[in-house]
């Protein structure tokens, strides 16, 4: 699935939907901020305004919240968000060797876009496929015994 940036939405009306479906209380921001990041692709300045003011939690809380999930981004990624695992298992396959792989067919370091906005690179901690490491996921598609030779023909499947 391609994660799309939405700037034309209106950032409070996507929040207010997402409050209303949840609910305005702490236990619920994780799942308010998924809302916005997924139909927004990001989860805009503006958001995190009105997210502090409808639910009453300070903004520098709501930073560190979106900061801890890794699904979670506070800028605009690009179009495909890839994400290495980066856990020992993983590591010990050929972890290592597919990661400097990566991040040299890219040009990209963790956390970093790309300047066309195709490529978003993000690590990721295990997500419990240690059985075929080194594994990587692009948007929802997950790759297992990878290797840095398939690597260019596996990018090539996203525009
Ligand atoms: S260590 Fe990579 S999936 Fe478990």
């Amino acid at each position: 699935m391609t994660i799309a940036v939405r700037e034309d939405l209106d950032v409070r009306a996507v929040v207010q939907a997402a409050v209303e479906r949840h609910g305005a209380t702490r236990e619920e921001l994780v799942a308010i901020l998924s809302d916005v990041n997924r139909e927004m692709g990001y989860i805009p300045a503006e958001a995190f305004e009105e997210v502090s003011r409808l639910l009453q939690i300070p903004k520098a809380q709501l930073f560190s919240v979106a900061s801890f999930y890794k699904m979670l981004a506070i800028e605009p990624r690009g179009r495909h968000v890839i994400q290495f695992c980066e856990s020992a298992p993983c590591h010990v396959v050929g972890g290592g060797e597919l990661w400097r792989a990566l991040r040299e067919e890219l040009g990209l370091e963790p956390g970093e876009t790309s300047a066309d906005g195709r490529w978003t690179l993000v690590t990721t901690s295990c997500i419990g496929l240690c059985g075929v490491g080194p594994v990587i996921v692009v948007d929802d598609d997950v790759y297992g015994n990878v290797t840095p030779e398939q690597l260019p023909e596996i990018l090539a499947r996203y525009e």
